[in-house]
């Protein structure tokens, strides 16, 4: 099963607290007493009042009344707490530049594998082939520092692993036919939905690091700005929670690429795609090109045959149906 409840391992060291007391109020919609919680967190009334105080003072609307503490209305900021399991690996910004220029510091600076970098709002966010990324709020933007022992000609995959797994991960949890559009963009309908960027450095022909950025519309409206790009929200008519999305990927993204060299990537890749067969528009850098999308090698490079029956190799660019 794809996404299970995430789970809450207590631990007495104060670590998860906060984590462990909103799935209490989360759970109830009366209020929690003062001793109740105290017990089940194992804290002393006065680190639960500091506790309550600096989750109100992130946003969370927790009342406090004489029968206890009710939260009435959550958040759906993306804070490390919202991770309990990975939360000592979770960067969360209200705003930056670009997650993309916090990864690569970190990553430089010798930060673990699978660190992730979250922003609420991004005032330079990047895509690809130097476009810029409007990052409004609402959408989900983050970038994940990787470590894979993998030959830098190799790293294609990782992007394509993640392509595929964001894919299935909007199909489980919101019932929406996503496919992949080459090279990594998520598709509904003709509509795009999601972007991912990458980055690495290499030495002495290993990775140090892939940065992996995903940009996806989740209860922003990107349309206003983009003609053919929609949000989850807007696909499904109402708001969703960030939070479980992004926890659902990480956990799925993690398992997938775990310790494996992804050789099969491509052909699964291939299965989910939207691409091949159509007729498409590819910009690189150098060019626009026209043509059918006949396949995508080993090499995650777009095979195209264009009017004229000669074919293309296309390494890095967008493609437009
Ligand atoms: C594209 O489709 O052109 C790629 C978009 C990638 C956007 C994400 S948002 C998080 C990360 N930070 C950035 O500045 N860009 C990526």
């Amino acid at each position: 099963m794809i996404c299970d409840k995430q789970k809450i391992t207590p631990d007495n060291t104060g670590k998860n607290v906060k984590s462990r007391l909103l799935q209490i109020l989360r759970q109830k919609k009366e209020p929690v007493s003062n001793e109740d919680l105290g017990g089940k967190l194992e804290i002393s009334t006065e680190s639960l009042k500091k506790q309550i105080a600096e989750l109100q003072d992130a946003g969370y609307e927790i009342i406090t009344s004489k029968s206890g503490y009710r939260l009435i209305n959550d958040s759906d900021f993306l804070f490390p707490w919202e991770f309990p399991e990975r939360e000592s690996k979770i960067h969360f910004f209200r705003e930056l530049s670009s997650t993309m220029d916090i990864a690569r510091d970190l990553a430089q600076k010798g930060c673990p594998d699978f660190t992730v970098i979250i922003a609420e709002l991004q005032s330079k966010g990047r895509g690809r082939l130097q476009r810029v990324w409007q990052s409004e709020q609402g959408g989900l933007y983050f970038t994940i520092v990787l470590r894979p022992d993998m030959a830098p000609s190799k790293s294609f995959r990782i992007n394509f692993a993640a392509s595929l797994v964001l894919a299935s991960v909007l199909k489980k949890l919101f019932h929406i036919d996503a496919k992949v559009k080459w090279p990594n963009d998520i598709l509904v309908g003709n509509m795009k939905v999601s972007g991912m960027l990458s980055e690495m450095e290499a030495d002495a022909g290993r990775l140090s690091f892939v940065n992996l950025g995903i940009g996806v519309n989740v209860n922003n409206d990107p349309g206003e700005y983009e003609q053919k790009a929609t949000s989850i929200k807007k696909l499904i008519g109402k708001t969703v929670a960030r939070r479980n999305l992004l926890a659902c990927f990480l956990d799925e993204f993690e398992k997938r690429i775990a310790g494996r060299s992804l050789d099969n990537i491509i052909s699964q890749w291939k299965q989910a795609a939207y691409t091949l067969g159509k007729h498409v528009r590819v910009v690189t850098v150098q060019e626009t090109l026209e043509g059918l999308a006949v396949d995508v090698d080993e090499n995650g490079t777009l095979i195209l045959k264009q009017k004229d029956g000669t074919v293309k190799q296309v390494i890095y660019g967008d493609c437009f149906h």
